[in-house]
């Protein structure tokens, strides 16, 4: 599978040769397991995995949590209930999947902002980038869906605002709208859908996590130094590899238990840290809570979406020049949509020859300048919308959008990189202080 030339399954005896000959499975399993992997990966690769136990964590709780949770407006919240009260160890299945999605997000944006600083993107490894953000995508799809089936005010009033967003296109905004909640207001309907559509996505999401990795097996991992694993021979890339089993799986999973055992504590002792106090209260159409905010991992495209105003000057000239085609509401939902396609063009809109950010003297303060923005975007996300919280959430919204369509590009041109080490073999035997043999 991988172009990294290595061993392969060799069946030995008369009944592996049968199954292998007719279904190579084994010889599947194992070219997939002991892949050659960079031996310079350092403890930023392995979100990864723990990525994939969130995934398996998420169906498995969320199909148990099914069998007790009724999807209609009247019971909803209180099957809800009755799973935290009467379920054997419902309460405990019940805060591990709503504190595993938050490890979900919090794991996806340390895989993306890592990928995004060692350049993990950039040619050949673009098709891996992309199916990641239309993973990530879809798990923003299945987040919030899943957020609605509680039935508590967030769900309803967080359904309504963001629903509310499609209404905002031009032309077929309303239509769509009603389309996607199957009727003009958030109802049974609507909770019936994204129910369907909840248990459905991560499924899909665990498609697209199988060519992920295909992707990313096909062109070899990417390292630290970005320096390409040397694939003149079988034994020219055994010096820069190691086999995935069983050197990084050990790695992995000592990563794993380490964030796990965080998990359930958070599960354990503070499990609605994460949570808003109002989705204990049930949904009620007649009462709009004073202050509607979303999930934390959402908040720094909500502050995209709600930094563009009509007394923005783009958003006026804008609006001016399409003759009021796009308001500003439309503008702030186009903006929250451009902030994710533009990390989707990165690997376009990096110009630099050097991929890893360890060897670009500009990049690193432009890209530490980026990982503050966001966390400034989240926090900014959750405040009201009024001075000075509008002009930060501007300001911040104006970086998110230079890093990607000005800084990259013109960095790439600007910025003299210094040298990466030839091989990834000299990499790692000046971090480990090996001295070559003779
Ligand atoms: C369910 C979600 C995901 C899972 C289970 C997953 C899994 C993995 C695994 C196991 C690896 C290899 C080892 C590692 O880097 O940890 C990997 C690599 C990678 N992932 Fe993801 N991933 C997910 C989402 C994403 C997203 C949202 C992006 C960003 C758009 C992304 C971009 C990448 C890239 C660029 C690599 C290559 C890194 C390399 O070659 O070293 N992934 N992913």
């Amino acid at each position: 599978m991988s172009g990294i030339p290595h061993d392969h399954y060799e069946p030995k005896s008369k009944g592996a040769k049968w199954v292998e000959s007719r279904l190579p499975v084994i010889g599947l399993i194992y070219d997939t397991i002991m892949i050659p992997t960079p031996k310079n990966l350092n403890w930023w690769w392995i979100w990864g995995i723990v990525l994939a136990f969130c995934l398996a964590l998420q169906i498995v709780t969320g199909i148990v949590l099914v069998m007790h949770y009724t999807p209609h407006v009247d019971l909803a919240f209180a099957s809800i209930e009755h799973i935290m009260r009467d379920v054997n160890g419902g309460h405990m299945l019940r805060y591990i999947h709503m504190n595993g999605a938050s490890l979900f997000f919090f794991a996806v944006y340390i895989h993306i902002f890592r990928g995004m600083y060692y350049g993990s993107y950039k040619a050949p490894r673009e098709i891996t980038w992309i199916v990641g953000m239309i993973i990530y995508l879809l798990m923003m799809a299945t987040g919030f869906m899943g957020y609605v089936l509680p039935w508590g005010q967030m769900s309803f009033w967080g359904a309504t605002v963001i629903t509310g967003l499609f209404g905002a296109i031009p032309f077929v905004g309303e239509g769509l709208q009603t389309f996607l909640l199957g009727g003009p207001a958030v109802d049974n309907a609507t909770l019936n859908r994204f129910f369907s559509l909840h248990y459905l996505l991560p499924f899909v999401i665990a498609a697209l996590v199988i060519v992920h990795i295909w992707a990313f097996h096909t062109t070899g991992n990417n390292n630290p130094t970005g320096v390409d694993v040397r694939r003149g021979s079988k034994e020219e890339a055994q010096k820069d590899t190691l086999p995935f089993w069983p050197y990084f799986v050990i790695k992995d999973l000592v990563g794993l238990a380490i964030v796990v055992t965080i998990f359930f504590a958070v599960v354990g002792f503070m499990p609605n840290y994460l949570g808003h106090p109002d989705n204990y209260i049930e949904a009620n159409p007649l009462a709009t809570p004073a202050h509607i905010v979303p999930e934390w991992y959402f908040l720094p495209f909500y502050a995209i979406l709600r930094a563009f105003t009509a007394d923005v000057w783009v958003v006026m000239a804008v609006n001016w020049i399409t003759g009021g085609i796009i308001d500003a509401k439309f503008f702030g939902v186009l903006a929250m949509f451009g902030a994710i396609i533009v990390m989707a063009l990165l690997p376009w809109l990096d110009t630099s020859r050097v991929r890893s950010g360890r060897f670009r003297p500009m990049f690193k303060w432009w890209y530490a300048l980026l990982v503050v923005d966001f966390i400034v975007l989240m926090w900014v996300g959750a405040q009201e919308a009024k001075f000075p919280y509008d002009w930060i959430s501007l300001v911040a919204s104006a970086y998110w959008f230079a890093y990607f369509l000005v800084i990259m590009p013109l960095l790439g041109i600007i910025e003299k990189p210094t040298t990466p080490p030839a091989t990834i073999e000299e990499d790692f035997n000046a971090h480990y202080d090996i001295k070559p043999a003779e």
